[in-house]
């Protein structure tokens, strides 16, 4: 059964000059063990699709489902079953990792919240400056507490919106290692069902193992990275160049 599945998801916006439809029947599904890009272009569509499925925002029509569970009538049950991160993080400039990673675990009602802090802490690298002000870290300290915080209460689905967006290569590199790990099918887990947003293309081939281009809120086409490197040909050629000319554009 996938983790994510979206069902004509579509949402719109009222706009000042009439509605805007930032995203339009959108259909896809990500598995265990998938680490699947939504990219495009600023304005395609990949925030609202990522809010929507995190149940920030409620769909205009079509069905977000996480593991099983329909956000539009279960959010709580598919809430517990998914971590985000969203675009832009909070202001959080006088409170520690350890305030945060409290805040989401006590959020999450999970039974031993000082074990949960540490052990997640473990995992995304953040042990060391756990009491430290967010204030005095490095963005690629911070993200990797914001990660710490989505994957508090060890869920089967991830939702990351532009992760290693600011981050220095080196940090982008750490991070995607730390993606592929939670993807990772292990003796006692099918792995993580990972959505990750991004216009990099870079991180195409070297974080994702599926492809979904979005244009204009649709979704001009799902494909691998190996497909898009030969994208000289038909339709890929027409994605690499939406994924390139409108970045240069702006
Ligand atoms: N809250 C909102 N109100 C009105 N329009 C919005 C809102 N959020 C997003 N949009 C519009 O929806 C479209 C998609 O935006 P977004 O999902 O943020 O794209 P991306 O993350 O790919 O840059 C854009 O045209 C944007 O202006
Ligand atoms: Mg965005």
């Amino acid at each position: 059964m996938a983790l994510i599945s979206a069902s004509n998801l579509t949402k719109t916006f009222p706009g000042v000059g009439g509605p805007v439809t930032a995203i339009q029947g959108l259909n896809f599904q990500v598995n265990a063990g998938e680490i699947v890009g939504l990219m495009g272009p600023n304005g395609a569509g990949k925030s609202t699709t990522m809010r929507l499925l995190a149940g920030y925002l409620p769909a205009t029509s079509g069905a977000a489902v996480i593991n099983g569970h329909p956000l539009a009538s279960h959010a709580l049950q598919a809430k517990q079953n998914l971590g985000y991160l969203p675009e832009v993080p909070p202001q959080e400039d006088d409170l520690t990792p350890h305030n945060l990673l409290a805040f989401h675990a006590g959020a999450h009602g999970l039974p031993n919240v000082a074990h949960s802090i540490l052990s997640t802490a473990k995992l995304t690298r953040c042990a060391a400056y756990l009491h430290r002000p967010m204030a005095q870290l490095s963005k690629g300290m911070k993200q990797r507490v914001h990660l710490a915080c989505a994957l508090i209460h060890n869920p089967p689905v991830l939702l990351l919106d532009e992760p290693t967006d600011g981050l220095d290569p080196n940090q982008k590199h750490e991070l995607r290692l730390m993606l592929k790990k939670l993807a990772q099918p292990t003796a006692t887990s099918p792995g993580k069902a990972i959505l990750v947003s991004t216009h990099l293309l870079e991180e195409a081939e070297s974080l994702l193992t599926r492809i979904l281009i979005l244009h204009r809120g649709q979704i001009l086409l799902d494909t691998t990275p190996q497909d898009l490197a030969q994208q000289g040909r038909g339709d890929m050629g027409l994605a690499f160049r939406v994924l390139t000319t409108n970045r240069a554009g702006e």
